[in-house]
């Protein structure tokens, strides 16, 4: 699929006074980096409670405990990362490291992460980690976490009520566009690709979140824009509820909010 053109969705008065290369915070890789239940409850405007007995997809899961804790209240939860392949020794190492470097980056830049309780965010990080270790080897052998990568997951069409999708897509797009990777692979193309997997697999809604831009002012993601437009000129119903998750002190509530694609 070739990209297509698409709109930024920024005021008028974002648009003139910053340059798109302007994100203010990057990465130099993808991090195997993961939150607690509670935070995906914030980002993707949900309850665990109103869950219980329903197929939820995460995706991807990486270190998150979501999948762990929403299993713990009679959620059919099943999460999915590529580095599931790897012994959980390895993903602990990996996942350690990646803590540290990015809490050093966030640490380097104070004016968007300068009101953030630097500590308390590692530890919620850790502890994500921790309750994901307890459960992950047993998890892998009943098929709770799977080791898959999208655009390409190894599901039947409509087996999940809910998807969730939360800090690859748009994230780790390049800071031109938005996200926070430079010599980013994740294209629009890609974007649009690995949406439209999601939405395959499901059968209720696919939400996904962060959807602004890193940019020093923050914007919906123009790829969120074009992802919107490609679902809508094909009959499914996208509408965005806010996110109550913080996304640090420089995004404007109304912009906050996760995206909810439906058919
Ligand atoms: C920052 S974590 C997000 C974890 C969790 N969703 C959260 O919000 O806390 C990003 C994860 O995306 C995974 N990933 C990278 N490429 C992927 C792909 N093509 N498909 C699915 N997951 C991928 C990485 O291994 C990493 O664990």
């Amino acid at each position: 699929m070739q990209d297509t053109p698409f709109t930024y969705a920024c005021s008028v008065d974002a648009k003139s006074s910053q340059s798109p290369n302007a994100s203010l915070f990057t990465l130099e890789s993808m991090q195997f980096f993961g939150r607690v239940a509670s935070d995906y409850e914030a980002m993707f405007a949900i309850r665990l409670a109103e869950l219980s007995g329903k197929h939820v997809l995460d995706c991807p899961s990486g270190p998150s405990s979501f999948v762990s804790e929403a299993n713990a209240v009679g959620v059919h939860a099943i999460g999915v990362d590529p580095l599931y392949d790897q012994p959980l020794e390895v993903l602990l190492q990996r996942g350690a490291a990646d803590v540290d470097y990015t809490m050093a980056r966030m640490g380097d830049n104070s004016s968007e992460f300068g009101d953030v309780n630097l500590q308390a965010y590692a530890s919620s990080k850790l502890q994500a980690m921790i309750r994901f270790a307890r459960g992950f080897e047993q998890g892998k052998a009943n098929g709770v976490y799977r080791a898959a990568q999208l655009p390409n997951l190894p599901f039947a069409d409509g087996a999940f009520d809910l998807v969730l999708s939360g800090h690859l897509l748009l994230t780790y797009s390049s800071p031109e566009s938005g996200g926070i990777l430079p010599n980013s692979d994740f294209s629009l193309a890609w974007h649009v690709e690995a949406v439209m997997e999601l939405v395959r697999v499901c059968r209720g809604e696919v939400r996904l979140y962060p959807t602004t831009t890193r940019w020093k002012t923050p914007c919906r993601h123009p790829y969120a824009e074009a992802i919107a437009e490609h679902c809508t000129s094909r009959g499914m119903r996208v509408r965005y509820e806010p996110s109550s998750f913080a996304r640090g002190h420089h995004v404007h509530d109304a912009l906050n909010a996760c995206m909810v694609i439906s058919r």
